[in-house]
């Protein structure tokens, strides 16, 4: 490979740092995009006229044209004037200017990391100006993007830039969801996309660019994909990094001194106030900033950005403004609530996109998505309550949970900048300076280094990968998470004693799920329930946002759950049971609604469980259904889950049999009345407590029967009677 390292310098003629910030910050970038917002509302005034024009025009020769081609004609126009506008919006943004000498830079490199800050246009443009360029007759554009919500709303735009439908020239890829075709060249993908079709294409052959995009954001199949190497196998293969932040020194390293070309970003300056002491309730605290911003502040001047930790959070939030502001009357300018997180459906993720109306303010409810993934225009106010939420890993128990936890720095000051990109902005930090300054790690710690492994082994072994210790990571995982999980597929039986691949491995990586999900699947063909499994993984996927409760009828939403899990049948069958009973209603959205259940959470878990079918296929496994017996469809889900089983205490607390630790059954589960003295688990979620949600009663012989290799009879004996409890008898 054709490596220079000045090469940077020399491209461009901001490389240098301080060149930068003078470009940045100072005043004639400020009239500079002063002078564009202007001009923005004119050209509006002018498309506008044209309109008009166009209108008069028909209305005069009436006579002649029938009205029906008329409207159309009418119709085209005004997408063409939308069409032509997009164009010009196209050539405002920052990374424009540049397009030649990115396109040259891309052209002399095989691989270029490509910084600039968020919203100049790396994602749409950069694929756009390859495609023009004619790299796509070579083969496919990919772009990646950490979130699947990103990939899919940044693919829409660009099909809007190009004038084509979504799915056509442009798609783009995620999990369960594929919305491409024969036609597209350009593909936004979820990064963990983009590995697995590398198990059915370990050269990317189709592929003439791979943009690996937000690459700062250090997601684990971001980094597992900088260690394959991509572009060593294939010299004709263009290798992007995209970066939002300054520290592309990093990646640069990495890829054997691979050029930097930075893009220079326009940036307003932000003005940062931080609270004068710590705030009790954040929650509390983003929503009256808010309303005092919308309240003190004239409307028209700009939008409230708000970040919060998830989707509960957001809709809690979403709840209290609104009732707030319906307190306060006509007496306040229209406040417009947008939330956005990774499962709003997809129909209102573009609301947060609309244009504010004269006279309104938007408020956007954000999880981190905002922070670099999606621009929204006309931020001027950004509420920073300080935290996000962060899986971690503790290695040595092999528990993976969810933490709400304080951001770094480097996030912070991300966060502050979404405020200053159209003109001067402000972000208010609920937490003080000293907290800043002090408490605040300076930057996230890369997934990889706290998260579970295995299903990355899983993957690397499949690519043929086996000295994962010499595997070539940017930052290398915790040698305890490897062999963590390492031990984990051995006990699944996916790997042997030598850690190679089995047969049941091989088809447990053909699911693009949790290891954990994907032996549940496999085992379920010995026990003939596969139809069933199928289900049960598919609701599973779909997360906690089966249910719903509207605060005003919980008591009937409590009771329509309930019937659900008649018989003690534990939250795994209950699933099976919704999924079924709705089936037989043949999808009735009507059944739903009566039930009190997201008829829009149902559908996905009907493509979900569609795919999962074709899969089952895939791996050779026939669809059969044992509905009656309950036992070997639990000894199933045991066969995948049998790591996560947990026994009854004293005290009504549980207590996990490998690694013991107290947990404890979530109150939403239909088994936390009942309390079973075993259980086994889908996952652990810590909120005040450290809960299990979706649990199952189990038969403590299952445990040894299943997986002789990991329980040994004195895990499951009664320590105090020396029995077996409830006396079932012992079967090994
Ligand atoms: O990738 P980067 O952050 O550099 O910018 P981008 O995502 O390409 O966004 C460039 C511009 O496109 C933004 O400023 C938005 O105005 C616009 N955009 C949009 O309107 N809707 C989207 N879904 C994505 C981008
Ligand atoms: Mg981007």
């Amino acid at each position: 490979r054709y490596r220079d390292p000045n090469a940077a310098e020399k491209m461009n003629p901001f490389a240098e740092q301080e060149a930068w910030e003078e470009h940045q910050i100072g005043k004639a970038t400020l009239k500079f995009g002063s002078k564009n917002r202007k001009q923005k509302s004119d050209e509006y005034q002018f498309v506008f006229e044209d309109q008009i024009e166009f209108i008069k025009d028909t209305i005069m020769d009436g006579e002649n044209v029938d009205q029906e081609s008329s409207i159309e004609e009418l119709n085209k126009s005004i997408a063409k004037s939308a069409f032509d506008k997009l164009q010009d919006d196209r050539k405002t943004l920052p990374v424009y200017p540049y397009r030649d000498e990115l396109l040259q830079a891309i052209n002399d490199h095989q691989v270029l990391v490509i910084v600039g800050e968020t919203g100049s246009g790396k994602t749409t443009q950069i694929p756009q100006y390859l495609h023009e360029a004619g790299y796509t007759k070579r083969g496919k554009i990919g772009c990646t993007q950490p979130r699947r919500v990103a990939a899919m709303s940044v693919a829409a735009r660009v099909s809007q830039e190009m004038g084509v439908k979504l799915g056509h020239e442009v798609g783009y890829s995620i999990r369960f969801e594929d919305c491409t075709s024969e036609t597209t060249v350009l593909k936004y993908m979820t990064d963990g996309m983009l590995l697995r079709e590398f198990l059915g294409e370990p050269d990317l052959a189709s592929y003439s660019v791979v943009m690996v995009d937000e690459a700062h954001e250090r997601t684990l199949s971001t980094d597992i994909l900088f260690g394959l190497d991509i572009a060593r196998f294939r010299p004709d293969l263009k290798l992007l990094i995209s970066s939002a932040t300054l520290d592309a020194e990093k990646f640069s390293d990495y890829f054997d001194s691979a050029p930097i070309f930075k893009i220079p970003g326009r940036r307003f300056p932000v003005e940062i106030h931080y609270t004068k002491a710590p705030e009790a309730d954040y929650l509390d605290a983003a929503i009256v900033t808010a309303l005092q911003i919308h309240v003190t502040q004239p409307p028209g001047d700009g939008d409230i950005l708000v970040f919060l930790t998830g989707q509960e959070e957001i809709e809690t939030a979403e709840e209290i403004l609104k009732q707030r502001t319906r307190g306060l009357g006509t007496k306040i300018a229209e406040l417009i609530i947008c939330p956005i997180y990774a499962n709003l459906p997809t129909e209102l993720q573009a609301k947060i996109f609309e244009p504010t109306p004269e006279g309104a303010r938007k408020v956007v409810l954000a999880t981190n998505i905002a922070e670099t993934s999606l621009t929204i225009d006309g931020i001027k106010y950004v509420i920073d309550p300080g935290f996000c939420k962060m899986k971690s890993y503790n290695p040595r128990t092999g528990m993976e949970s969810l933490l709400v936890t304080p951001v770094s720095k480097a996030s912070a000051n991300q966060r502050a900048g979404r405020s200053g990109r159209t003109g001067p902005g402000k972000c208010f930090r609920l937490y003080t300076a000293h907290n800043y300054q002090h408490d605040l790690e300076d930057n996230t710690v890369p997934e990889i280094q706290r998260t579970n492994l295995a299903n990355v082994v899983l993957t690397l072994k499949s690519l043929g990968i086996h000295d994962l210790l010499n595997f070539d990571f940017m930052d290398p995982p915790p040698a305890e998470a490897l062999l963590k999980a390492l031990e984990l597929l051995y006990a699944l039986g996916a790997l042997n004693k030598l850690g190679e691949l089995t047969k049941v491995g091989r088809r447990m990586a053909e699911f693009p799920l949790d290891p954990m999900l994907s032996k549940m699947i496999v085992a379920s063909d010995k026990y003939k329930c596969s139809d069933e499994i199928i289900s049960i993984a598919a609701m599973l996927s779909i997360g906690n946002s089966i249910f719903y409760r509207p605060k005003d009828k919980q008591v009937h939403a409590d009771n329509a759950r309930l019937n659900f899990h008649m018989g003690n049948v534990g939250d795994h069958i209950a699933l099976l049971k919704v999924y079924s009973s709705w089936k037989e209603t043949n999808f009735s959205t009507q059944w739903c609604y009566e039930n009190y259940i997201q008829v829009r959470s149902m559908k996905r878990a009907r493509d979900i469980r569609d795919q999962l079918e074709g899969l089952l296929e895939r791996v050779e496994i026939e669809v059969t259904s044992n509905v009656n017996d309950l036992e070997t469809i639990k000894k199933a889900i045991t066969s995948g889950f049998f790591p996560h089983s947990a026994r009854l205490q004293k005290n009504g607390s549980y207590r996990t049999v490998k690694h013991p630790q107290t947990v404890h059954i979530h109150p939403s589960s239909g088994l936390a009345q009942v309390l079973p003295r075993w259980v086994v688990y889908h996952e652990l979620v810590l909120t005040t407590k450290e809960y299990m949600r979706q649990a199952t009663e189990l038969k403590p012989e299952w445990l040894v029967e299943i997986a002789p290799h990991y329980y040994q009879l004195k895990d499951v004996e009664d320590p105090t009677s020396k029995k077996m409890p409830r006396g079932e008898g012992r079967t090994s």
